[in-house]
């Protein structure tokens, strides 16, 4: 059995003075994790966080990052910004910027291409929307989403890529997928992998579920053989409730 990854994905949250006292309260409880502990945090947290989590078990991560390694491209962030100021995770494709910010399946292949050469791990989401899962077409959408998603991806650069399926109608809506579904959801993922990559990097790569995701819940769904951990919205806000989830399993 793995261990599981844990990530938080702090949104648009938390105020650098705010990101500050919660680190600071999570670090003790977390200290004995088994599992791995990571905080995706806003920009202009990075500094704050990579200082308060200096000497602990927790992995910093960033929410996106940009292609280019620099460049005439206001706004944006670039890989090796993130590696410098401390970072080593760094979500790509989540669904909100796939709906809001224009994200595709190339341009989350280029930022994934990026990252990982800059030695940055993606977390790269996949995932389904309910008119999607409604009128059947899960399994096509997620395959197209990892065939595109990933066609430049060696089975090498594999090793250090997390994937998060989250189902986008389960994404902050209290609506989680069933245990069963999520399960049988990554095990297909899995098996997309399998093909692009054989069978031993899908089986060695980590998949987590993400939406709604809470203290409630997560034993449950990291008890699934598929789910190698998870990527947490709103339940990373509050101390309590994302030890609770990192000590699920
Ligand atoms: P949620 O968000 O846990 O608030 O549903 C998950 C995510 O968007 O990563």
């Amino acid at each position: 059995m793995k261990n599981k990854i844990i990530a938080g994905n702090w949104k648009m949250n938390k105020l650098a003075s705010e990101a500050k006292s919660l680190v600071a309260e999570l670090k003790p409880l977390v200290a004995d994790a088994k599992n791995t502990v990571v905080v995706c945090v806003p920009y202009t947290d990075i500094a704050t966080v990579v200082a308060e989590t200096k000497g602990s078990n927790i992995h910093v991560g960033a929410q996106n990052c940009h292609w280019k390694e620099s460049g005439a491209f206001t706004g944006e962030i670039s890989p090796s910004m993130l590696v410098e100021a401390g970072v080593e995770y760094v979500v790509i494709g989540h669904s909100e910027r796939r709906a809001y910010f224009g994200e595709t399946d190339a341009t989350v292949l280029a930022r994934t291409k990026a990252a990982l050469a800059a030695g940055l791990k993606p977390i790269v989401c996949i995932g389904e929307t309910l008119d999607e899962r409604q009128g059947g077409k899960t399994e096509e959408v997620l395959a197209r989403q990892i065939k595109l998603g990933f066609a430049e991806v060696s089975a090498e650069e594999m090793a250090n890529v997390v994937v998060a399926y989250e189902p986008v109608w389960a994404i902050g809506t209290g609506m989680t997928a069933t245990c069963e579904q999520a399960n049988e959801t990554i095990g297909y993922c899995r098996k997309v992998f399998a093909e692009m990559y054989g069978q031993k990097v899908a089986d060695a790569l980590y998949i987590q579920y993400g939406g709604s995701m809470n203290d409630k819940n997560a034993a449950e769904l990291l008890s699934m053989p598929e789910i190698d951990g998870g990527l947490i919205g709103g339940a990373s806000l509050v101390a309590e409730k994302f030890v609770a989830i990192v000590k699920a399993n």
